[in-house]
């Protein structure tokens, strides 16, 4: 059956950001202040870019990012990025440059060589490949698959799930497209990286050569070891655009290492996920039954997050726990307060889902400036409000109350169209 054909309404257009000429002329000089203020290049230079790039936007509508503003506009990104608890690396961002590149079978092929560069010999680099941008009314090609590494979800016919119960609808997709797992369906079979391309489905298959995995076992548990269970080395997210300075990347895959917890607190253990934790229980020895108050889940989780550290370790992969991340993102804080900015968080997404308070994250007070550039999903949700930030800029009165009615009249269009 082929499920997919062509068709006009790519799902990808209804995710873009809608931006109005002067919206898009507004994040481009805004960007390229920022460019150059923190690089600290001349006033002269920024003005002919600027120039530059108002003559190239009333001409074609868009106008491209040189090397430096696109490894720029990716680091940054990433530093506004308010649900990422790891930004205290933002600056070591390896940048990519595919632009030219726009044949799916290339765009598979860069991806193939983005994760065997990030995993290496197990010590993870942070890496992002930019391809693409979407211009005008031209979409280009773009991966489909929320990640380029993820597990299959099955629903065998009593309508219980092998695998990863997140990846039902993506799975169910794949083999609609012809895709079989290579033996009997199991618990961590890697799924194919799904391509659009005007409007088309292509699969490919990530070959198991670039695919670290890492088997989970306890220190002390031997129990744990005979669940079966394994995760993946490189978390590379795949499905979301990158807008910088009023342009939108919507294939720029990338990556950075685990921390512990997503893993053993929610992928292994949420219950729309591997729901694991009474597994984990009763290997180590644990009975639920006679426990009303239900603290053996957290006795799982503590352990089932033992484990995952332990196993990576064990095998040279980079993952960090959460006491160590949220000092990271502390550090992070104070860095950018240190540089004048004021740094993005999304407070429920910082915050670790384990041993929260007694993360220092807890007690700080976050806000969201949802600035670009930045990484978003779709303009339906966390890429609605995105707005340049004019913060560590000095705007007078005027220009801030201007900015503060364009904005107003904006939410309210978006509200009403
Ligand atoms: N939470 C997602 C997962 O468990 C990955 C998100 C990105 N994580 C990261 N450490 N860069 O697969």
């Amino acid at each position: 059956m082929r499920i997919d054909t062509k068709s006009r309404s790519d799902p990808l257009r209804r995710r873009l950001r809608r931006l109005g000429p002067g919206e898009r002329r507004e994040e481009a000089q805004a960007f390229i202040r920022l460019f150059h203020r923190e690089n600290r290049l001349g006033d002269g230079v920024r003005r002919e870019r600027e120039a530059e790039i108002t003559r190239a936007l009333r001409r074609s509508g868009t106008y491209e990012h040189t090397p430096e503003e696109l490894a720029f506009g990716a680091r940054v990104a990433w530093r506004n990025h308010s649900r990422c608890i790891g930004r205290l690396f933002w600056k070591s961002l390896e940048v990519i440059d595919c632009r030219t590149v726009r044949d799916p079978d290339e765009v598979a092929a860069r991806i193939v060589d983005h994760m065997a560069l990030a995993s290496g010999d197990g010590r993870i680099r942070s890496l992002i490949t930019i391809f693409a941008p979407v211009r005008n009314n031209d979409l280009p090609v773009y991966v489909e698959s929320a990640q380029v590494v993820q597990y299959a979800g099955y629903v065998d016919g009593a309508g219980s799930v092998i695998g990863d119960r997140q990846n039902v609808e993506a799975t169910r997709i794949a083999m609609a497209l012809g895709w079989r797992p290579s033996g009997p369906p199991g618990m961590f079979d890697v799924l194919p990286l799904v391509i659009r391309h005007r409007g088309r489905r292509l699969l490919y298959e990530v070959p198991p050569s670039v695919i670290r995995e890492v088997d989970i076992v306890h220190p002390e548990y031997p129990r744990i070891a005979e669940l079966g269970l394994c995760w993946y080395a490189v978390p590379c997210i795949s499905g979301m655009i990158v807008t910088i300075g009023g342009l939108d990347y919507p294939c720029a895959p990338f990556n950075g290492f685990y921390m512990g917890t997503e893993i053993a607190s929610r992928n292994l253990a949420d219950e729309n996920r591997y729901n694991l934790l009474a597994k984990v229980a009763s290997a180590i020895g644990d009975a639920p039954d006679n426990d009303k108050r239900h603290l053996w889940k957290d006795r799982a989780l503590l352990e089932l997050n033992r484990a995952v550290l332990h196993s990576y370790d064990r095998a040279g992969v980079t993952i960090v726990d959460h006491h160590r991340a949220s000092e990271q993102y502390m550090e992070f804080a104070r860095h950018e307060h240190a540089a004048g900015r004021v740094p993005s968080g999304d407070w429920p997404w910082i915050v670790p889902p384990q041993a929260s308070a007694a993360c220092p994250v807890f007690h700080l007070p976050m806000r969201d400036l949802q600035a670009v550039p930045n990484f978003y999903r779709s303009r339906a949700s966390d890429g609605g409000r995105l707005r340049p930030n004019y913060e560590h800029e000095t705007r007078s009165r005027l220009q801030e109350r201007w900015d503060r009615m364009k904005r107003r009249v904006r939410d309210w269009h978006r509200l009403h169209n």
